[in-house]
């Protein structure tokens, strides 16, 4: 199965990525965390993103389509795999599409974490007391500028999976078992269509 994470900054992608991975067993693919690893060790793509990324600005297409493919081609994926903050633009997703469609493959559902605004910013502001260290773009001041870059160049990706048949919309409000349980219903519901169609 191939999951798409649409949401806000501070929505529990992540957190609810680690758990729906140790479910399914699917590799975690987090343009986010490459990108990081790619800072802590310096490399030249590292470099080119530490500061874009601090800004909390979207790092270039090409520049992320190039370390999705880098990832992809581990060759772990062919069984299915969870994409977390990727796509974050309707160029990224169209190229995703592309490179699956080469491999006979294609996104199964794509859950979009509904989190009201106010609660993000909570969220983001208290990142680092809790289980989850704190980043450079966590600044108070960075927060509202994220949430616009989320609103004006990802929020596209909703309408484009609604056309694709493929969206599923998740209240991310409440705890994260409370979450975790409507995400994991949803796959649910979605494989055992996908089962009942296989046997007809
Ligand atoms: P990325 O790493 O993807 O970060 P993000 O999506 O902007 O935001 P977060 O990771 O903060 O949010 P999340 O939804 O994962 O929430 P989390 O689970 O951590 O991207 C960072 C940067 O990299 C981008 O700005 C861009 O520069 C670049 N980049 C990455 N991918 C790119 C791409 N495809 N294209 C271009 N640029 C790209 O939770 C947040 C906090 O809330 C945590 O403290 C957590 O403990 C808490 N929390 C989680 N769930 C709950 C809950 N249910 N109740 C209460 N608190 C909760
Ligand atoms: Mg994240």
């Amino acid at each position: 199965m191939r999951i798409v994470f649409v949401g806000p900054p501070g929505a529990g992608k992540g957190t609810q990525s680690k758990r729906l991975v140790d479910y399914l067993r699917i590799p975690h693919l987090s343009t986010g965390d490459l990108l990081r690893e790619a800072i802590r060790n310096g490399t030249e793509v590292g470099k080119v993103v530490a500061p874009i990324m601090a800004d909390g600005q979207l790092v270039p297409d090409e520049l992320v389509l190039g370390v999705f493919r880098e990832r992809l081609a581990k060759g772990d994926c062919d069984d299915g795999c969870l994409l977390d903050g990727v796509p974050r633009t309707i160029r990224q997703a169209e190229a995703i599409d592309r490179i699956f469609a080469e491999r006979g493959q294609a996104i199964d559902i794509a859950i979009q974490l509904v989190v009201p605004d106010e609660e993000l910013i909570r969220r983001l502001n208290g990142r680092g007391n809790g289980p989850t260290e704190r980043r450079p773009d966590d600044r108070p001041d960075k927060i509202p500028f994220r949430l616009q870059v989320y609103q004006r160049q990802t929020t596209p990706l909703v309408d484009f999976y609604a056309a694709h048949g493929v969206l599923k919309q998740i209240d991310g409000i409440g705890t994260t078992d409370e979450v975790f349980d409507r995400i994991r219903q949803a796959i649910e519901s979605i494989r055992s269509k996908a089962t009942g169609a296989a046997k007809r």
